[in-house]
């Protein structure tokens, strides 16, 4: 009796086995390239349920405020007053105020960071996202 049994479950399932193949052998369909147009994990109609980008959520504050403490600070002070340790020895300008930020864009801002200029160090070991945060903490401390 028992082996019996075990036969034709062998066999049963030997033919589900056979079965599920035949099925799946008749389901392979050309490949055609609109099937490379779906983006990574997306089904079509399907809104993307990315995580919000980098830039709409600014760099991780914690990494801007590092970088300025160990880069920037030495000179340019907690605020950007040019009142750091070094800051008077190396005429650090006051970025805090208002008529210097009014006249400057982020980008000529970010350039300085990245380039460099007389005796500012040049940055550009900087990734860009910590350079825009700087570029936003120095903002954020304009003068009235
Ligand atoms: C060794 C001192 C020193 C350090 C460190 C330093 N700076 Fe400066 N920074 C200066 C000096 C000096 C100037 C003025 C350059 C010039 O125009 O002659 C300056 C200018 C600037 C300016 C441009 C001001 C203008 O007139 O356009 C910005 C912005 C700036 N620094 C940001 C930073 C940031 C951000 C960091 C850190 C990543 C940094 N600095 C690190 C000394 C320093």
């Amino acid at each position: 009796m028992r082996p019996f049994v075990l036969t034709s479950l062998l066999l049963a399932s030997s033919l589900v086995f056979a079965a599920g193949c035949d099925r799946s052998s008749r389901d392979v369909r050309e490949w055609k390239s609109t099937d490379h147009d779906q983006p990574l994990g997306q089904q079509p109609g399907q809104v993307a349920a990315r995580p919000r980008s980098s830039a709409e959520q600014g760099p991780d504050q914690s990494l801007v405020e590092i970088a300025w403490q160990r880069n920037c600070a030495s000179c340019h002070g907690q605020r950007g007053k040019g009142d750091g340790p070094q800051g008077p020895m190396m005429r650090a300008p006051d970025l805090t105020r208002s008529d210097w930020q009014a006249q400057v864009t982020d980008e000529q801002v970010a350039d300085v960071i990245r380039k460099g200029r007389n005796r500012m160090p040049a940055f550009s070991n900087l990734p860009d996202p910590v350079i825009v945060g700087l570029v936003g903490r120095i903002r954020a401390n304009r003068s009235p």
